[in-house]
């Protein structure tokens, strides 16, 4: 017998780990992210690290303790500052956007009136009190501005329950509660103009930038908003973090959103002798999410360290490609709520006419190792809408009763793009 003897091979450089590559499973293209984005690497080194540190935070006086307060309070001013937070606003970790708008909704004051546009996810439609307001999804982000111009120029005409005077903020509150980047079509709202219109009303705004917050920066200051929600898991930490962050004042007036340890200042022996701690600690009582908190910070510096516009253009030349293929498919229509040209994250909801969404989405999964969404998002109204104008547009009467949905982020490639794009001309 012959023994060749092969020389090894020349050993790879090893691959240079970027703080923003995410973790996946080679194979697995995962174009899921507006319901969870994959985790940074550098989640799960800021996770890694403090683990062995592992131990109760804001209740030990031990090195561990103190180290994991540390890191919870450095935590918190990570993702404030990376979310514009003003000096006098409150840094609420709270478990994801739904449990921050919930958590809003619970400080409102006696009387407040919310008014929100139908095309919000649940979580922005749901928490708020009876008596809401429900504008109906304009054309264009214009049209937006003028119906809720004309809609809180209605609320504070004598007889109408809003603030009596633009600017002064007397009369019962009005909260206008508006989404950042629509979960189901990716299109953009003018937040900033919104918050314009809200301020000149004499109006509060809160932002659910669930899913504008992973693909381009939000900074509530600049933006002149009074809240902001946004999920860690759509953010590319581990799931259970979130928060929310805005003006003090309401927040401080409530009663806790959770009643118990960490959230009181003083507990007497009588059941009413409890008087409540105001800031953040308030609303979080019991103990805090640590890991999320400092997997959710790590993210946030990393992307402000990052060059957010050279993301950006990455991001939405995949989006284009990704638009126009659906677009070159006869049998695959998208879904939208305002033009085409409407300036959009990286989400596309589409159906494939004659055939039933989970069909699809199931046959991408076990086909083609494709994760697409399906269903109605947890945007019923708007969903329902927007198939409903699909099938008027395009004169088509075998549009399935759900949607598909595909979305992009970090770590997305032209590659994944093109494997989407062929699975779905192959189901023609
Ligand atoms: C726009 C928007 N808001 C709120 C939520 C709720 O986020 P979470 O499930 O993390 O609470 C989502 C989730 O998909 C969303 O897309």
């Amino acid at each position: 017998m012959t023994v060749t003897l092969v020389p090894p091979p020349a050993p790879r450089p090893p691959a240079v780990a970027a703080p923003l590559d995410v973790l996946g499973v080679p194979g697995q293209v995962n174009l899921d992210y507006a319901a969870t984005a994959p985790c940074a690497r550098v989640a799960a080194d800021a996770v890694a690290e403090l683990l062995p540190w592992y131990a109760s935070v804001h209740r030990g006086a031990g090195a561990l303790s103190r180290r994991c307060t540390l890191a919870y309070e450095r935590a918190r001013q990570t993702v404030g500052d990376f979310l514009g937070a003003r000096a006098e606003d409150h840094v609420v970790f709270a478990r994801n956007t739904t449990d921050a708008l919930n958590l809003l909704a619970r400080a409102l004051p006696a009387g407040t009136t919310v008014v929100t546009f139908g095309g919000e996810h649940h979580a922005n439609l749901l928490p708020w009190p009876r008596g809401s307001v429900r504008l109906p999804v304009p054309g264009d982000p214009a049209g937006a501005v003028r119906a809720l111009d004309a809609a809180l120029g209605e609320l504070r005409r004598p007889g109408g329950s809003g603030p009596a005077r633009p600017g002064a903020g007397h009369g019962p509150p009005v909260l206008v509660a508006v989404t950042a980047a629509s979960n189901v079509t990716g299109e953009r709202w003018p937040v900033a103009e919104l918050a314009r219109v809200a301020r000149r009303h004499g109006a509060r705004i809160a932002v659910d930038a669930a899913q504008l917050a992973p693909h381009a920066p939000v900074d509530v200051a600049a933006l002149d908003v009074d809240y902001l929600a946004v999920s860690g898991h759509k953010l590319y930490a581990p799931f259970g973090a979130g928060v929310l962050v805005g003006r003090a004042d309401w927040l401080d007036a409530a009663p806790p959103y959770l009643a118990g340890g960490g959230a009181t200042s003083h507990v007497g022996a009588a059941t009413h002798d409890v008087r409540w701690a105001a800031g953040p600690a308030r609303h979080e009582a019991g103990t805090p999410n640590l890991l999320g908190a400092v997997a959710l910070a790590a993210v946030c510096a990393a992307l402000a360290d990052a060059d957010r516009a050279a993301l950006h253009d990455a991001e939405q030349a995949l989006l284009t490609r990704l638009r126009e293929g659906i677009a070159a498919l006869p049998h695959v229509l998208e879904l939208r709520t305002f033009g085409p040209a409407a300036p959009r994250v990286g989400i596309v909801s589409f159906v494939v006419a004659g055939r039933d969404s989970a069909e699809v989405a199931a046959e991408l999964a076990a086909t083609y190792d494709i994760g697409v969404r399906d269903g109605l998002f947890c945007a019923h109204p708007l969903v329902r809408r927007l198939l409903g104008e699909a099938a008027a547009r395009s004169g088509r009467r075998d549009l399935p009763p759900t949607a598909l949905r595909a979305s992009i982020g970090l770590g997305s490639t032209t590659g994944h793009v093109d494997r989407l794009l062929a699975a779905l001309a192959a189901l023609a």
